[in-house]
């Protein structure tokens, strides 16, 4: 398996998953308009070793690798479903299983998804401290999206696409000072 540089993970427990389209669509945009390669995991790729892993070596090697990638990664997407106010359990538990020092300096882009508007701060009261914790670079727009924002499974709303659009927009920021990281030209 390749390294990718973009690398999007998504909270989602169950498929088809809307927050899974939307990170992937997200990093598509990233790697697109970088000429970088980009590629987007759940908890479903992860597989079944994850729920009973107290540490990474318990994961089978395919949830090795993807840790792996999201480890290496050079610009990480991240998005949850929120389930009762927060990221899902699993998605908090994939990233229990990566040392602390180990996402240190990563530019992380937030998202997530929701049934209604109640729980929007989801991305900046629970995932950006997670990944404050970690001393990841955390983009300053997160984007949040609910189920009235998608048709089909597909993120169709123009409001959220602008935003979404807005937030890739600093990954170049960071993207340059990243060592090993050629950009294609504009
Ligand atoms: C167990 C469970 C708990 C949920 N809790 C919340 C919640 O607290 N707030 C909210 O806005 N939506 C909640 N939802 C709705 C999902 O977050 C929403 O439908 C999400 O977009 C689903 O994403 P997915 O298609 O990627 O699975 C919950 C859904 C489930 C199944």
């Amino acid at each position: 398996m390749s390294s990718p540089a973009i690398v999007g993970f998504s909270g989602n427990i169950t498929r088809p998953s809307k927050t899974r389209s939307f990170v992937d669509l997200v990093v598509q945009d990233i790697a697109t308009r970088h000429g970088l390669t980009g590629h987007t995991y759940d908890i479903d790729d992860v597989g079944p070793s994850l729920g009973a892993a107290r540490w990474s070596r318990d994961l089978d090697d395919r949830g090795q690798t993807i840790l792996a990638q999201v480890i290496a990664a050079d610009v990480l997407v991240v998005g949850s479903p929120t389930y009762k106010g927060s990221y899902t359990g699993l998605f908090k538990h994939f990233f229990d299983l990566i040392d602390p020092s180990a996402l240190r300096s990563k530019p992380v882009l937030l998202t997530a998804t929701g049934g209604g508007e109640r729980h929007a701060l989801i991305v900046e009261h629970q995932l950006r401290p997670l990944f404050g914790f970690f001393e990841a670079f955390t983009l300053p727009t997160a984007v949040y999206a609910t189920d009235k924002d998608f048709t089909d499974g597909v993120l169709r709303s123009e409001l959220i696409l602008k935003r979404a659009a807005q937030a890739v927009d600093h990954v170049a920021v960071l993207l340059a000072d990243r060592p090993g990281v050629r950009l294609a030209a504009e």
